[in-house]
């Protein structure tokens, strides 16, 4: 596991956003290219951190292929987070644990999937985490990483959450992820 940090000069009332990649995600761009696209996990971050600066939202990137790592940092997210962003990848399909730490953290949290779930194999259309996520992303690629952060911040702002004062100094980012 690779971690770096590329500064977190943040002020107290920074709207943050914790956006967590499953198992198998380490490997886009690389994997089942026909299903998941060319675009790395590298990339999607990068254009995420970028969207992230124009939208006053400090963004923590993290991916794991470990199901209770996953957790613990949604556990995590009860102090200093606004809200999730989540792709449990295969533990969509299988894991009460994810779903549970997601209903007791109680943040927005929006599921994305770069795949459409419900016009795959059967066992795809079941998301334990849907039922305990605001919203559900699903068939857009990267670009549903995108309107999933949009949509959040549009619905931090509608509850009063403030968006950073200077948009040049939101450039924090923590990225864990399996090379
Ligand atoms: C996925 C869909 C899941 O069914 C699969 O196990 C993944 C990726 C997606 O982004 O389309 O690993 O979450």
């Amino acid at each position: 596991m690779r971690t770096f940090d590329r500064g977190r000069l943040l002020a107290e009332d920074m709207v943050r956003v914790l956006i967590l990649h499953g198992p198998n995600l380490n490997l886009l761009g690389t994997r089942e290219e026909s299903i998941y696209g060319t675009m790395t996990l590298d990339a999607i971050d990068a254009s995420l951190v970028q969207l992230g600066e124009e939208l006053g939202i400090e963004v923590d990137i993290r991916q794991s292929n470990v199901e209770g790592e996953l957790v613990t940092w949604i556990q995590e997210a009860r102090s200093g987070y606004q809200g999730i962003i989540i792709n449990p990848a295969a533990y969509t399909h299988t894991s009460i644990a994810i779903r549970d730490a997601l209903a007791a953290v109680n943040l927005p949290t929006v599921e994305v999937h770069l795949s459409n779930i419900h016009q795959r194999e059967e066992f795809r259309r079941q998301s334990y985490v849907s039922g305990v996520a605001m919203a559900q992303i699903s068939g857009f690629g990267p670009t549903g990483y995108l309107l999933a952060l949009r949509g959040l911040r549009e619905h931090l702002s509608a509850r009063g959450s403030k968006p950073a004062r200077s948009r040049t100094r939101s450039t924090g980012r923590t990225a864990k992820r399996n090379r």
